[in-house]
């Protein structure tokens, strides 16, 4: 892994086995990009990738040099006002009203290793030599505005992490408009994009299109990052699959407004930008402050889907997500959401637990209702602290300790960032809303959210917190928000800063997560909003696992697992087992395949479990057992797609430990079918000449070549519900001794 400036052609090379990344200092000091894909041979120049000339209507640089039209030119961090006409990456505000900007290259460093970005998630390196950082410092000579562009390689990974800095040196306050985290120019659009969009109950869905000329993207206004687009898109060839062909990914790891889009010019180049989304963005800076962008990342792979999905696993899983539990496998859950929702008593979530343990479970959620006058989503939201005591006698602490005599951790949920009307918090601040002056907020939920601009807002949050997690024996926390942003205007801010007040909300989101995992680095953190509307990468940064979707049904999560798992890592979905008919869809799928489904996940059960038979509790135990025996393997191992839900009736998938002994596939069938077809799943990621063992069944064993290429076939005796609508199964692959 390199990054090579040559001082005669004036370019960088970025490079690793995987990828190449060339950038030139034009003969204006502008930046342009020469090449981005496959790893190429490194020599001193490309600068016959610059293509260049005379054309009509193009507007040029320079005066009798008709050469470098901005329009026409790949250009690494475009400016507006120029002749460029796609999309900037960037637009500063002059006090006199201007625009145009013209930033031109000073001068780079290129050190080892990567470093943090202030207050903001980022991916991180354990030791200097697994990356590479070139940060090239670019200047307007009129306003005296200065940009500090950033890209690290990484060593190991087809990966390049880009952010920019902004800093105001000139003579007078100037307002950044948008800043763009990155924005690539390729040179031809015959690309497919796909994303992962959807709504509340059906996230993360794929979604793909043929690039057209013109704009064609995602983003969210919402304040987060949303159920709706995921801060994530790849482009691929047409004829890309899951094992070959090349991808272009781009994922945000940040957890406020986004935006990721392609415009394809009519001369047929796409221009990629990523980042926060202009719309709700506008940033003052005064002299000598400054900006940071969050994080965009940048994978390439000529191997196909899964191999980028692997690549962003690994890397989210151990440069991204921190802290004890980042490599330790999850506990098993029992959540009383779905169960008991907000009204409960001690005894009945006690039995809930209690129950739990006897089935093999190692940590009880209570979930929403245990604070303030909360007895249903009306009252409450801002009181951290137990008032009513018919419900939890001894509050919260009482009520821990009482599941750790059972033999369980307990886990609490928390919605900090929200408030409604009748609770004391609201009472005491009025003010502490995000609320357009003059004008009644919008409620949602019967819920408000509270102005997390501001550090006092913060600061309180974080204390009532502070003094229930000082006081009870707690091992995880469930962080809700439940709602999107309206009216986001900040009482304590100027005119001039309303526009941060989106970007400052996310900022100080993140900083009462690091306050909290600093003082209690032990507990577990699962990121949630309503599901899963801020399942993102920045979140990951704080908390290792997030809940997927409030829709537990076991054929809706096959299609938003299968989804999330383009670029999220399986011990980061949050995945339980709950009751049919399902309280989202009505509808009713057999118990071992919600388990089947659910287990290559965070796992976890969300029902009341003493409702269940006998006959169900076994099935339940041997579920928990068989999590718990292969654990490592299912949350930590390589993950395959095999068949896809949302093209195919049938659904598969599998996990391959890192030696390549063992493996879990997973068979998921929607519609039964009538006198079907005999099936076959083609595994991957086995050793070709070793021989494995299907479900300890020792009279036969297979090549792993036999089973990657002959198929491993699927009896139908082996699926539960006997083949009928939404049955499964799952098998376990041992590598014969
Ligand atoms: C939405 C979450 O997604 C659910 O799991 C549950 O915690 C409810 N909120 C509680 O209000």
């Amino acid at each position: 892994m390199s990054i090579v400036f040559s001082e005669i052609s004036k370019e960088f090379h970025l490079y690793n086995d995987q990828i190449s990344y060339i950038i030139q200092i034009l003969g204006n000091g502008e930046l342009g990009n020469l090449y981005y894909g496959k790893r190429i041979h490194h020599k001193d120049d490309f600068s016959y990738l610059l293509e260049g000339g005379l054309r009509s209507l193009a507007v040029y640089t320079k005066e009798n040099d008709y050469f470098m039209s901005p329009q026409y030119t790949r250009m690494e961090y475009p400016d507006m006002g120029r002749g460029d006409f796609r999309e900037p990456a960037y637009e500063i505000q002059q006090a006199n009203g201007s625009n145009t900007s013209s930033f031109i290259y000073r001068n780079h460093r290129i050190f080892a290793g990567k470093k943090p970005l202030e207050g903001l998630p980022s991916l991180y390196v354990e030791s200097d030599c697994e990356a590479t950082t070139l940060e090239i410092l670019m200047q307007d000579q009129l306003t005296g505005m200065e940009m500090t562009l950033s890209y690290t390689v990484y060593e190991k990974y087809p990966v390049i992490a880009r952010s920019v800095r902004f800093k105001n040196k000139g003579t007078k306050p100037v307002v950044l408009n948008r800043a763009l985290s990155a924005s690539i120019d390729l040179p031809d659009a015959d690309f497919e994009m796909l994303q992962l969009s959807g709504a509340w109950s059906r996230e993360r869905h794929i979604k793909c299109r043929k690039l057209q000329q013109g704009i064609q993207g995602i983003g969210s206004r919402r304040g987060i990052s949303s159920a709706e687009h995921n801060p994530f898109l790849l482009l691929k060839r047409e004829q890309t699959d899951e094992t070959h062909g090349e991808v272009y990914a781009f994922s945000f790891i940040y957890s406020g407004n986004h935006i990721e889009q392609v415009e394809v010019d009519t001369n047929d180049m796409a221009r990629v930008s990523v980042g926060i989304h202009p719309d709700t963005f506008s940033w003052m800076l005064r002299l000598d402050e400054e900006f940071q962008t969050p994080e965009a990342v940048l994978v390439y792979t000529d191997q196909g889907m899964n191999e980028m999905s692997h690549v962003f696993h690994e890397l989210y899983r151990t440069r991204l997500a921190r802290g004890v539990w980042r490599d330790k496998e999850r506990p098993v859950i029992i959540n009383n959401w779905e169960a008991t929702g907000a009204q409960f008593t001690e005894d009945q979530v006690l039995q809930i637990a209690q129950a739990g343990k006897e089935l093999g479970m190692e940590l009880f959620v209570l979930d929403d209702g245990w604070f303030g006058k909360r007895d249903d989503d009306k009252t409450g939201l801002g009181d951290w602290y137990v008032t009513n005591f018919e419900k939890l006698p001894e509050g919260i602490e009482g009520l821990a300790k009482k599941v750790e005599a059972l033999g369980m951790k307990f886990g609490l949920w928390f919605e900090p960032e929200m408030v409604n009307k009748d609770s004391d918090l609201y009472r005491a601040h009025p003010d502490w809303l995000l609320c357009a002056p003059g004008r009644t907020p919008s409620p949602s939920r019967n819920q408000y959210v509270l102005d997390f601009s501001r550090t006092e807002v913060v600061d309180a949050v974080f204390d009532m917190m502070d003094q229930i997690l000082s006081k009870a024996p707690i091992s995880y926390i469930k962080w809700d928000m439940n709602r999107y942003l309206t009216e986001c205007y900040s009482t304590d801010k100027s005119p001039q800063d309303q526009g941060k007040v989106y970007h400052q909300y996310i900022l100080g989101v993140y900083s009462l997560y690091e306050r909290l995992i600093q003082k209690y680095p032990e507990i577990l953190f699962e990121s949630c909003s309503s599901g899963g509307a801020r399942f993102d990468p920045g979140m990951l940064y704080y908390a290792p696992q997030a809940w997927t979707s409030d829709d537990t049904d076991a054929y809706e999560r096959v299609r938003i697992q299968y989804g999330t798992s383009l670029v999220y890592p399986v011990s980061s979905m949050g995945a339980h087992v709950s009751v049919v008919p399902n309280q989202q869809v009505g509808r009713v799928t057999p118990l071992e395949t919600r388990g089947n489904v659910a287990m290559f996940g965070a796992f976890g059960y969300e029902m009341d479990l003493q409702c269940l038979t006998d006959e169900e509790k076994d099935i339940v135990r041997r579920q928990v057992a068989f999590f718990k025996e292969h654990r490592r393997l299912l949350q930590f191992g390589r993950f395959y797609r095999l068949q896809n839900p949302f093209t195919e009736n049938d659904a598969a998938w599998m996990t391959v430990s890192e030696d390549q002994n063992e493996a879990v596939v997973g068979f998921y069938r929607k519609m039964g079918v009538p006198n079907g077809p005999w099936i076959r799943l083609y595994l991957q990621g086995l050793k070709e000449n070793a021989k494995y063992i299907v479900n300890d069944q020792t009279d036969q064993s297979y090549f792993g070549s036999e089973l990657m290429h002959a198929g491993m076939v699927v009896h139908r005796e082996d699926l539960c519900g006997d083949g009928g609508d939404f049955c499964s199964a799952v098998y376990y692959l041992k590598k014969q001794a």
